[in-house]
């Protein structure tokens, strides 16, 4: 372009004309770059300012420079309009209707067995207990021998135990929680107080009272002078939590390799004696494969099914309702969050 007033006076109606007629923000940006920005015929004939004479370069530079403010004047009116469009849009297009009603999702919640295991552990952990977990997954030696279990005993026959292949392996699904009191004593000194609850695994066929894959809760306590006496004043206060204040417990003399004495718990609820688990104090063979010394510590054990208890509780006489997951029947138990 060579330098004229003409030749301004165009570049300048030609930026205007742009600036008018541009319809978004977006076009207003386009319009500015070619019209104002650096390959602008108005920045190109700034350019040419340098090769004019003294006289000529500041007859120019005025003329340039008013043609530039008057697009720029242009350029920031057309805008501050553009923007005032687009507001107005999106104030439309952006709209919430609050009115509208909220789309409703059905609140998640636990399993009852689940909640009765956190009811369980928040007891005991108000007693200073602590709860322990371990693999269902065990070896062998710990859900058995450890136990005071001979490979010979009736309990690891193939219709109670499910072992895992290869067999040579050594492992089975845990029958019990009670290896993980052999894992808590082989990790820990005592003076120890754990509650275990966890899943467990017997060969059982389901039917209304029984599952192959069940739940029990573990209690174990090693410490100087324990007693049965502390066992049964526990087990009390346990099922007077669990099933109401004028709940009584009972202990029926029985055998577990893993503690002497042991006995059965019962307790009496709705008039009548109901069996709930295995207990006794911890045999000292076990304390002794624990590296415990038997003749400074003592301590007890105890075992109970969470689906029998739930069932007990609830009055729930199929246990097809516990392992089916039926959102009817875990639903009437609440989400146990709170
Ligand atoms: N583990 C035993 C069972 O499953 C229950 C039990 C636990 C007995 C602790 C005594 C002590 O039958």
């Amino acid at each position: 372009m060579s330098l004229s007033e003409e030749a301004i006076e165009s570049a300048k109606d030609d930026a205007l004309a742009a600036i008018s007629s541009a319809n978004s923000l977006d076009a207003i940006k386009e319009v500015k770059a070619a019209h104002v920005g650096d390959k602008s015929p108005i920045a190109r004939a700034n350019q040419q300012l340098g090769t004019l004479t003294p006289e000529e370069r500041a007859n120019f530079g005025k003329i340039i420079g008013q043609a530039k403010n008057v697009v720029m004047v242009a350029l920031e009116s057309r805008t501050r309009i553009l923007e005032v469009e687009r507001d107005a849009r999106v104030l439309i297009e952006e709209r919430v209707d609050v009115s509208i009603p909220a789309r409703r999702r059905p609140k998640g919640g636990l399993h009852p067995l689940t909640i009765l295991t956190n009811e369980i552990c928040d007891l005991f952990l108000g007693m200073g207990y602590r709860v322990a977990e371990g693999p269902e997954l065990e070896a062998e030696w710990l859900n058995f021998d450890a136990l005071n279990m001979p490979p010979d005993h009736p309990a690891r026959s193939m219709q109670d135990t499910f072992f895992v292949e290869p067999l040579d392996s050594h492992l089975v699904l845990r029958t019990h929680t009670s290896p993980v009191q052999v894992r808590t004593m082989l990790e820990e000194k005592p003076p120890i107080y754990v509650i275990c609850p966890g899943r467990t695994y017997r060969a059982d066929e389901l039917d209304a009272t029984h599952t192959p894959v069940f739940s029990q809760v573990e209690g174990l306590v090693i410490d100087k002078g324990i007693t049965m006496a502390d066992l049964k004043g526990t087990l009390d206060h346990f099922a007077r939590s669990i099933f109401g204040p004028e709940v009584k417990t009972r202990l029926r003399s029985s055998f577990f390799p893993f503690t002497e004495p042991s006995a059965e718990v019962d307790f009496y609820f709705n008039g009548r004696w109901i069996e709930w688990g295995g207990c006794g104090m911890v045999n000292p063979k076990v304390l002794v494969a624990c590296g415990i010394d038997p003749d400074i510590y003592s301590g007890f054990a105890f075992g109970m099914g969470l689906e029998r208890t739930l069932m007990v509780r609830h009055g729930i006489t199929d246990m097809h309702d516990i392992v089916e997951g039926d959102m009817r029947f875990s639903q009437s138990f609440g989400t146990g969050v709170k």
